[in-house]
């Protein structure tokens, strides 16, 4: 695509975040096209003082359509990397539980995830093309408490409304209850392998748009769930960090604290580059943190609040 059109697309992309965010102030979207647009220099998320989500935390997984059990585990041994205590393996390089701590800067101290339930939704009970409503609906369904997040995640071939539109994912909150005094936090983020790995899945698939630049190989080898791990790991830091619509967030550009930073990955990045990130090598696979049991992980930059920067690990 030529620079004409591209510019003329991101003001386009921007209303319609904007229009977005105005119209569902407790919904923020997680969305890597985000990348093109110019960014405030320093970006400031501001405390509106509303409750945070801290202390012990359960992490309820919903998996809506297929996911073999070799790609559920690369979802669970992440959520359970996050709170993880220092191994020697994660001592090899920076740990997801580093990457973590970066919340933990925010107030009240942080949230302890623990990975919870995780339901198998095979057969698809609501179908296969699902609105924002179904998702609520789904997530509310598969068990909801204080003190949970609930994510549903979607396989390739589910079509969520809006998901690749300007969505990779999203979290928000519902109210339970017999007076709806009971709120409790979801998610969900779709498995973009199919319909859109360029702007879900980046940068381990070309972006349809911005500059051209050779794909980095996953470091799990499954494009689609490096790219459910990347929207999952920045959904969970907005949820805790901004859990009801009243928390640490940029209102005009609907910032928090992974969209702040979307994009970067590693330091030195720029619009279209990811920054400087650690290679495996015998395998090529770009990634800049390591989980439980070593396994690799290429996670989004988080908005530290004592710097109003964004912090990346590598
Ligand atoms: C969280 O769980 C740990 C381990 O079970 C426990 O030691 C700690 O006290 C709990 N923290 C809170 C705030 O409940
Ligand atoms: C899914 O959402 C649509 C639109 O919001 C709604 O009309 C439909 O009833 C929902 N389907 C189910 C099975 O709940």
């Amino acid at each position: 695509m030529d620079e004409s059109k591209r510019t003329s697309f991101v003001p386009l992309l921007c209303l319609f975040f904007l229009l977005v965010a105005a119209a569902a102030p407790g919904c923020a979207a997680y969305n890597p096209r985000m990348l093109f647009l110019v960014k405030p220099d320093p970006i400031v998320l501001q405390d509106h003082h509303g409750t945070l989500l801290t202390g012990n935390l359960t992490v309820n997984i919903l998996y809506y359509g297929r996911f073999a059990p070799a790609q559920r585990a690369i979802v669970a041994d992440f959520v359970r990397s996050v709170s993880a205590p220092a191994t020697r393996a994660a001592q090899a390089g920076p740990s997801v539980a580093s990457w973590w701590r970066v919340t933990s800067q925010y107030r009240g101290g942080g949230a302890r995830l623990i990975l919870g339930r995780q339901l198998l939704d095979e057969r698809m009970s609501l179908g296969r093309s699902l609105s924002l409503e179904n998702v609520t609906a789904l997530a509310k369904a598969a068990g909801h408490h204080r003190g949970a997040i609930t994510a549903v995640l979607t396989a390739p071939d589910v079509l969520v409304d809006p998901f690749c539109m300007f969505r990779c994912g999203v979290h928000d909150h519902a109210s339970a209850g017999a007076h709806g005094r009971a709120r409790y936090t979801y998610l969900w983020a779709g498995n973009p392998a199919k319909q859109c790995p360029g702007q879900c899945a980046w940068p381990f698939a070309r972006p349809v748009y911005g500059p051209p630049m050779p794909p980095l190989v996953s470091p799990s080898g499954d494009v689609g769930m490096d790219g459910v791990v990347i929207s999952l790991a920045a959904l969970l830091a907005g949820t805790v960090t901004n859990p009801y619509g009243d928390g640490y967030y940029q209102g005009d550009l609907g910032m928090e604290a992974a969209t702040a930073c979307t994009g970067i990955f590693g330091s030195g990045a720029y619009p279209g580059y990811p920054g400087t990130l650690l290679k495996d090598h015998a395998t090529g696979a770009s990634y800049n943190a390591v989980g439980l049991g070593g396994r690799k992980y290429l996670l989004p930059a988080l908005w530290d609040p004592t710097t109003s920067k964004c912090r990346t690990l590598v």
